[in-house]
């Protein structure tokens, strides 16, 4: 079951997704952490986030809104507080870096570079952009290049920029990173919606948008790491409304190395571990032997007879 991204070797391709695991704490206390390939922590800043008021949370039809606002305690506190924890686990610990300039991200890379017990860095780029008048660096490819080969200069760890959908053509983004350095790309980022109540007239979120998750956005998020994985020669991570077994070997085969699994954790917390043992149990059933044998193997669909 074991893929790479990169030099880092993860023990089966299933991980899960920044900022729906937290650190890993709540989930400890229902499995082993141990048995996933690996866990992406809550997006993690230099200095101390509050976060956006509430309301925060809104449900969808298959899907939530959220608007936390990368609320977390610094990047100090989580090495000193959250990583000696983690690292008990025999997973790979991925920090989601989050910055509101290039040297934020720099700096960021260049302290979590000195801690060994981080496999790598996910790039959050999907951050207001101080330096180009508050667009994100997700929403233009030479803003994501030069952060990406900023870290890159930064860290000798794994570098993963993770892509917004918010875009027209996801695949120039993912070139982008490639050219700044990134050892892999993972995608896709929510997209961003709203709801509001008819009763009082009112947002249902207090910030008035927020990140659309779940299944509702898996059909996008699997066009998009296919779009991805025909651009690129780096490894691939799909995310997006990731909840069954299926779900998972449907972004393999459309050129993911590896999934992340998100939203589908606070409905079913044991989610990733049912993906595994599914993702497994279909390699055998169908005579392989390594998850890479299925990645980027769709193939186009018969034609219907009838039509
Ligand atoms: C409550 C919540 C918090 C999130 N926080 C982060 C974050 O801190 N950094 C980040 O890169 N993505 C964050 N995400 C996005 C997820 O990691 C993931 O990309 C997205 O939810 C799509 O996957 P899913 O449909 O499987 O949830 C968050 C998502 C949710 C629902």
């Amino acid at each position: 079951m074991a893929v790479e991204i990169g030099p880092v070797r993860l023990k089966n391709p299933v991980t899960v997704a920044s900022g729906t695991f937290g650190f890993g704490r709540e989930y400890a206390q229902l499995f082993d952490l141990s048995q996933l390939g690996g866990i992406f922590v809550k997006g993690t800043s230099l200095e101390p986030r509050r976060g956006n008021p509430p309301q925060r949370i809104y449900e969808t039809a298959a899907g939530m809104l959220n608007s936390i606002g990368l609320q977390n305690d610094g990047v100090e506190a989580f090495i000193a507080e959250k990583l000696p924890f983690l690292n008990q686990f025999d997973t790979q610990i991925f920090v989601n870096i989050v910055g509101n300039r290039i040297e934020e991200y720099a700096e960021l890379a260049r302290i979590l570079d000195d801690q060994p017990g981080v496999a790598g860095l996910e790039i959050n780029i999907s951050c207001p952009n101080v330096e180009h008048g508050h667009a994100e660096f997700a929403s233009d490819p030479t803003a994501t290049c030069n952060v990406v080969s900023a870290v890159r200069r930064a860290t000798g760890k794994v570098v993963i920029p993770k892509l917004s959908p918010n875009v027209t053509d996801i695949t120039a983004f993912a070139r982008a990173s490639e050219d700044g350095g990134a050892d892999a790309v993972s995608l896709i980022n929510t997209l961003v919606g709203t709801a509001i109540d008819v009763k009082t007239r009112r947002f249902r979120l207090a910030n008035v948008t927020g990140g659309l998750s779940g299944p509702c956005i898996k059909p996008i998020a699997l066009r998009m790491v296919y779009q991805c994985a025909q651009t690129v020669s780096i490894p691939v991570i799909g995310i997006g409304g990731i909840s069954t077994w299926t779900d998972a070997v449907e972004f393999l085969l459309a050129g993911a190395t590896a999934i992340q699994v998100g939203t589908a954790s606070f409905a079913n917390p044991l989610a990733a571990l049912e993906i595994i043992d599914g993702v497994e149990a279909y390699l055998q059933d169908n005579g392989l032997n390594s998850p890479s044998q299925i990645t980027g193997k769709v193939e186009r669909g018969p034609v219907d007879p009838v039509l």
